[in-house]
């Protein structure tokens, strides 16, 4: 049962109002401050090579933080007093034409591009508890991982004929990971990490229907890596199975640099946005992940094995076997009052109870003419075998640890009821629903349970020109515009932090973090903490309220522009107007920033 409490954060601010979407700079609250902590190209090791944007190569990029900053989390490191931490961070894709310069070749592009994808650990340090941080060149926890790193593919379906590629005969070792996108901080102190849009780096003359389900056309992939690496090719030998080796939820453990990172067959294969776990009262692992695309699932792993506390090497093998579900939510409403327009039901909200139907249960596959290997694979496949309720792109889910209840952000959804697409259901109200909304779940009994009570809690939108925005009955008018939910974080007292990712092109303001108080008399209150700079989303939101430091993620700054016609200069701001040139860095640079007062 939920535990109730106020907003008692120590993070103590007044919320900032919505930022034009023209306005190039980080906007942080009255009394704050922000700086970078590590920025595309800052050289990680002893022996990288300087940021040079215009000489950068595929040598240089992979001794340097990598592009588009998704995922990130700053653990400290034990014994420390404060002092020490590691900071991980995933790469989830590139923007060439505002990296590099026009008279680079084709193929320095993409080999450069290529080695600024990937995952990064980074040592940092600072004074003291409430300080904040910088990175630590060379230290030694420091870590890129690139396309040619070998992950080690565990479970059920590791070893499968449809994992097993020509380079590959053994069907457990991948090179590389694609299109990181969020991601997750297991209790045992490891960090999970999303492959989504793992579709558009491969060409497939004739794609399968299996391919098509996972967004992979015959359309010649832009990004062009088939011409570096001919795997890329799915009509080729050494593509054939290729494009099944991406899809997976990635662990990595950032204490241990010498470590294989694995990709876990287990919780199956889609556009994994990120996973998170929790541990149930029965010890099981529960992680939940959602499936970004639209008409796609929310799902569910529940571990064969139980957590044992300080037993990080047996808790790494939790991942590897268990139940696998998808969710099915059915709203309670008078069916013809979810008329596609976002009016609240006569009930009063949206809401309902929900299932989760079982894909793979006890080591067997519960879903007709598929194998458990097929299931784990061709998880998309298997869900809409099952039923699963289709959803308006689930983002992130995210568990809060003051009450167990689990939040699903639904980015948008504009595909909703348009042609013969599917229909609005209770959890999906609004027809060609631009703005997104966000789910509160809460598990009927323990975590791992198979029933589940839901309500949307958040409909987002600007309040000013939309009445059916709303905020779990908070007063909408006293409450900032919000729009395309993406990534949710929490803070030590529970409140519930969603960032943006959208909002230029829904509601004209640059994208930002928000506070949403849950519990007790304000619940629905949303608060803005800061505005991302121009073109760019907000990422990996950590929210550390008791050392007073709040840390995103700016991914894709500056994303319309040019090389020669850049629209953003975060974060070093040299002179608009002058040329790319060495120490100059006139372009945009994806960096995680800090936020505190001072
Ligand atoms: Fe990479 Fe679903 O955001
Ligand atoms: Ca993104
Ligand atoms: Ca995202
Ligand atoms: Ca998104």
């Amino acid at each position: 049962a939920a535990k109730a409490f106020g907003n008692r954060s120590r993070l103590q601010f007044t919320g900032i109002k919505a930022v034009a979407k023209t306005v190039d700079d980080v906007t942080v609250p009255r009394g704050y401050t922000w700086e970078p902590i590590i920025r595309w190209g800052d050289p990680l090791f002893k022996d990288s090579v300087e940021f040079d944007p215009e000489n950068q190569t595929p040598q240089s990029q992979a001794g340097q933080f990598g592009y588009n900053n998704d995922y990130l989390d700053i653990i400290e490191i034990p014994g420390s007093r404060g002092k020490r931490a590691v900071l991980f961070s995933n790469h989830e894709y590139t923007n060439e034409p505002i990296m590099f310069p026009a008279t680079m070749s084709a193929s320095d592009v993409r080999k450069t591009a290529m080695a600024a994808h990937g995952l990064t650990v980074v040592e940092l340090e600072r004074r003291g508890k409430g300080q904040p941080w910088k990175y630590v060149r060379g230290a030694k926890l420091n870590r890129r991982f690139l396309i040619d790193t070998e992950y080690e593919l565990t479970g059920p379906a590791a070893g499968s004929d449809l994992l097993k590629t020509k380079a590959d005969a053994t069907g457990r070792k991948v090179l590389g990971t694609l299109n990181n996108c969020a991601g997750g901080t297991t209790p045992w102190g490891t960090v999970l990490s999303g492959e989504e849009n793992f579709n558009q780096y491969f060409k497939a003359a004739s794609p399968t229907a299996e391919q098509r389900r996972y967004g992979i056309t015959d359309a010649n992939p832009s990004r062009g890596w088939h011409q570096e690496e001919v795997r890329f090719d799915l009509g080729t030998e050494d593509g054939r199975n290729e494009e099944n080796r991406f899809g997976w939820i990635v662990e990595v453990d950032p204490f241990d640099p010498t470590s294989t990172p694995r990709k876990h067959t287990a919780l199956g294969r889609f556009k994994h946005e990120g996973a998170n776990v929790i541990i149930a009262e029965s010890g099981h692992a529960v992680a939940y992940s959602g499936d970004d695309e639209r008409f796609d699932y929310l799902y569910k792993f529940v571990s064969k094995g139980k957590y044992v506390e300080g037993d990080k090497t047996h808790n790494m093998t939790l991942l590897t076997e268990g139940d696998l579900y998808v969710a099915k939510f059915v709203g309670d409403a008078p069916k013809n009052q979810i008329d596609g327009s976002g009016t609240l039901p006569s009930d009063g909200g949206f809401d309902g109870v929900g299932m989760w139907l079982p894909l793979v249960q006890n080591g067997a596959s519960m879903v007709e003419g598929m194998s458990v290997e097929q299931v784990l694979v061709y998880t998309r496949l298997a869900a809409d075998k099952a039923g699963g309720t289709k959803m308006d792109r689930p983002e992130d889910v995210e568990i809060n640890p003051r009450t167990g209840k689990v939040y699903m952000a639904c980015t948008n959804n504009t595909n909703r009821a348009k042609g013969t697409n599917p229909g609005v259901d209770e959890a999906n109200p609004r027809k060609e629903n631009k703005n997104g909304h966000v789910i509160e779940i809460d598990e009927l009994g323990e975590q791992d349970s198979l029933a589940f009570t839901w309500n949307i809690l958040l409909m987002a939108g600007d309040p000013a020109v939309d009445k059916n925005v709303y905020f779990a009955g908070y007063p909408a008018d006293e409450v900032q515009p919000i729009s395309c939910p993406d990534n949710l974080a929490f803070d030590a007292a529970g409140n519930l932090w969603i960032s943006t990712d959208g909002q230029p092109g829904t509601i004209g303001r640059n994208d930002g973090l928000f506070r949403v108080t849950l519990e007790g008399p304000q619940r629905g209150k949303l608060e803005q903490f800061m505005a991302v700079p121009a073109e760019a989303e907000t990422c990996g939101p950590l929210i550390h309220d008791e050392d007073g430091l709040v840390f995103v993620a700016v991914q894709h700054p500056g994303e319309d522009g040019k090389w020669d016609a850049q629209t953003s200069m975060f974060p070093d701001y040299v002179k608009a107007g002058s040329k790319p040139g060495k120490g100059k860095a006139a372009l945009p640079r994806p960096s995680v920033i800090q936020m505190y007062k001072g």
